[in-house]
């Protein structure tokens, strides 16, 4: 079974956001993939998904309320054979700490290597929509390219 591990800064707006809609898709395709997300930092370990992601989320029929925070662990370099970061400072800090499978999901769908932008620092509602069709675009042709659905 292929493994997928999404990574932003706190693992409670982008990354469980990105785990949720990838489970969905393997779940409806009936897809063999274990998908975690994690923060490259430890300032939320433990706390569910901030509210927009959960609220967004449940827009479209995900539930990641029951998603806890956890830091990057060493382990997960073998553990996962996908490490795909949300922006790219997210991708630096991870080649920085020596993991080598990493990717940049703003680099597949429409994106152009965009970062997905981080959501905790706007005001309302709004940017936790763009995140949402963004994530949903880029790991639907992230899976396809890497022919893992
Ligand atoms: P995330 O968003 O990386 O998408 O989970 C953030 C959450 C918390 C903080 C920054 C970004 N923070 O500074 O605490």
């Amino acid at each position: 079974m292929k493994s997928i591990l999404f990574i932003c800064l706190g693992n409670i707006c982008r990354s469980p956001l990105a785990d949720g809609i990838a489970n969905k898709i393997a779940r409806d395709k009936n897809l063999s993939l274990y998908i975690d997300s994690a923060g490259t930092s430890e300032w939320h370990i433990g706390e569910a998904p901030c509210e927009n992601s959960i609220k967004i989320a449940k827009q479209h029929q995900i539930d990641i309320s029951q998603l806890k925070a956890r830091t990057l662990h060493r382990e997960d370099a073998k553990t996962f054979d996908y490490i795909v970061a949300m922006d790219k400072q997210n991708a630096k800090d991870l080649q920085n700490l020596g993991y080598e499978n990493v990717y940049l999901i703003g680099d597949y769908g429409n994106y152009q290597g965009a970062d997905v932008p981080d959501p905790y620092f706007f005001p309302g509602f709004e940017g936790f929509e763009k995140v949402y069709t963004m994530l949903d675009n880029v790991i639907k042709d992230f899976l396809e390219k890497e022919n893992l659905c």
